[in-house]
């Protein structure tokens, strides 16, 4: 299917249409039109549905700002490392390196070049500038893709307009744990708008310059624990892309993640309910697999990261939804830039925790003062740095969160005279500086953390995309062009036409009562009553409806309907008390 026959068809029937087109619109932008943005309603939902409604972890729906404080993206990373590599053309023209080089026959994993990387191709290849044919370019420079602005006139405030949604989850993790009364797992989801200034936006609905995602954050306290819920999908298979080999292969999630290909089984579990959402809303298996970044393709934040992939005629393979093992990356951040730490950190209980040998001082502050002086500070410092490397020998200590509850297992001795070691000299503490030291036996009893995240992030757009190419057929019926979209009943911006055959003997007025009767039952719905029949099914089908109910002289007399269904295009009588039931269970995933 060519890219420009799936985008003439959304523009002519309103799924989608250029933004701001009356004043030749404006690269990187699109609107949905009525049939696009009920689409993506249902879309958004569905994937609610899998992520929140019946996920088995505890997950709750938050809704951050998209205008996001400096100091917010400058904590995450984003404000020095959210680049992409810009080269100009000798006119000025600027091009995203990567994808000029790739544009120009570059074979292997254009995103992955460094910037030398890029020089070397770009004097290689020779590209021609896209917009002038010129083929002297500048070398190549990181350019940030957050789009910047001024929170309240005249403040010099800086924001951004957020690049992803995450970030205004992670700062609410502090509010998030208190709502989940303190325990880990839990998740939180966001959907919503979010923007980057791409450089050279050429690629229709791929890239935009903003865009809707849909973005998942589960917590753990490890999330290379074994977690209950992947049994339910350990047996599902997909085609896997790892970084080792770069070659695909199928297999079950159980075994991509027992032959560790997958790091654990919290990030296998998010790449299942992803392939069972992408498939639920439409995607053709056949075109879907799981690619696995490259050690140096993956963000900042990221210590394991896969995209789901989809394959279209026009682009080749493309990435949708990026499931990534954020770590405690964006959790430390924000402990430390906000002076929060005690708020992020997570107090992990363990019922028998491990043992450890260690010296515990406490000293008398005072009177180490008033022998050490300015070196007081280093010295006490020095006595507890011993039991805190003691600690870290079992987990006990995380830099950022610091020291976990302890319990002393011994009975405390008599302070005595001390030696520490301090910029490698040796320093002896006297018996009167010190209060009490026990040295012995500590057991662990709890870990001071920062959770660990695993992000599935969907991008919208792409992914509806994805849907309308996978969905478009064309061929010729009656001698004339027919174009069928086979889209998902669970997405479909109508689910369901209610067609009186003709405008006579009080048919169009049942046929609107039978709406009604739908539409309560919350399914999506259209009436049409001009052309005849045939012509009205080809409209349908080319909207993606999955169902046209016809009402006729028979439901005239006894209220039963035939439901033609679009794909086999066979048609089925059914009771009027059916009706409801009937569609139901085809259109609505909880019915499934
Ligand atoms: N939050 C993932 C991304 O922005 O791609």
């Amino acid at each position: 299917v060519a890219d420009a026959d799936v985008l003439d068809l959304a523009k002519r029937r309103g799924f989608l249409w250029p933004a701001f087109d009356a004043y030749g619109g404006a690269a990187g932008f699109y609107d949905y039109g009525p049939l696009g943005a009920a689409m993506k309603t249902a879309f958004e939902n569905l994937w609610r549905h899998i992520f929140l409604h019946t996920e088995p972890l505890p997950m709750g729906e938050v809704f951050c700002p998209r205008v996001t404080p400096y100091e917010v993206l400058k904590a995450s990373g984003h404000v020095d490392e959210f680049t992409d590599l810009v080269v100009k053309c000798q006119n000025g023209h600027p091009m995203r390196a990567d994808h000029l080089v790739k544009e120009a026959g570059y074979d292997g994993n254009a995103d992955a070049l460094s910037q030398a990387g890029i020089d070397v191709q770009v004097v290689a290849l020779k590209p021609a500038c896209p917009t002038c044919g010129a083929k002297k370019w500048t070398p190549a420079a990181p350019m940030n893709l957050m789009n910047q602005t001024e929170i309240g006139p005249g403040s010099g405030r800086v924001g951004y307009l957020r690049p992803e949604t995450a970030q205004g989850i992670f700062t609410d993790f502090p509010l998030l744990l208190r709502y989940f009364r303190g325990k880990l797992p839990f998740g939180a989801i966001q959907l919503g708008g979010s923007n980057r200034n791409e450089i050279s936006p050429r690629q229709g609905m791929l890239r935009l310059r903003e865009f809707s995602m849909m973005e998942a954050e589960v917590f753990f306290a490890d999330t290379n624990a074994p977690l209950a819920a992947f049994a339910g999908v350990a047996k599902r298979t997909a085609v896997f892309v790892p970084n080792t080999t770069e070659k695909a292969v199928e297999m079950s999630f159980g075994e991509a993640v027992s032959s560790g290909m997958v790091c654990n089984q919290a990030l296998g579990y998010f790449l299942a309910r992803t392939q069972q959402f992408l498939l639920l809303a439409g995607m053709d298996p056949k075109r879907l697999r799981f690619r696995q970044h490259l050690e140096n393709e993956m963000a900042h934040y990221a210590q394991d990261c896969w995209d789901a992939e989809f394959y279209s005629d026009r682009y080749g393979w493309i990435e949708c939804v990026g499931i990534a093992d954020r770590g405690c990356y964006d959790l430390s951040q924000h402990a430390k830039h906000s002076g929060r730490v005690g708020d992020f950190t997570y107090r992990l209980a363990l019922a028998d925790g491990p043992r450890f040998e260690a010296r515990r001082v406490e000293v008398d502050a005072g009177k180490l003062g008033r022998t050490f002086k300015a070196q007081a500070k280093a010295v006490a410092a020095a006595i507890q740095q011993e039991f805190i490397d003691a600690a870290a020998k079992v987990g006990g200590y995380d830099s950022v969160a610091g020291l976990g509850s302890v319990t002393f297992e011994g009975q405390a001795t008599a302070p005595a005279t001390l030696h520490v070691t301090i910029d490698g000299a040796s320093v002896q503490v006297p018996a009167d500086c010190i209060k009490s030291i026990e040295e012995g036996t500590f057991r662990l009893d709890a870990r001071n953390i920062l959770p660990s995240v695993i992000e599935p992030s969907f991008g919208v757009d792409r992914i509806l995309y994805a849907l309308w190419e996978h969905a478009y057929e064309a061929g010729e019926k009656n001698g004339e062009p027919y174009i069928r979209l086979r889209l998902s009943p669970y997405v479909a911006p109508v689910q369901v036409a209610v067609l009186a055959l003709t405008s006579k003997d009080g048919m169009p007025e049942k046929a609107a009562e039978i709406e009604w009767q739908l539409r309560a039952a919350g399914l999506r719905t259209d009436s049409d009553l001009s052309g005849n029949i045939g012509r009205r099914y080809a409209r349908q089908d080319e909207a993606g409806t999955p169902y046209c109910v016809t009402v006729d002289q028979d439901t005239m007399q006894d209220g039963s309907v035939t439901v033609r269904d679009r794909d086999t295009t066979q048609q089925e009588r059914v009771a009027s008390d059916a009706l409801v039931q009937y569609l139901r269970r085809r259109c609505q995933p909880d019915h499934a």
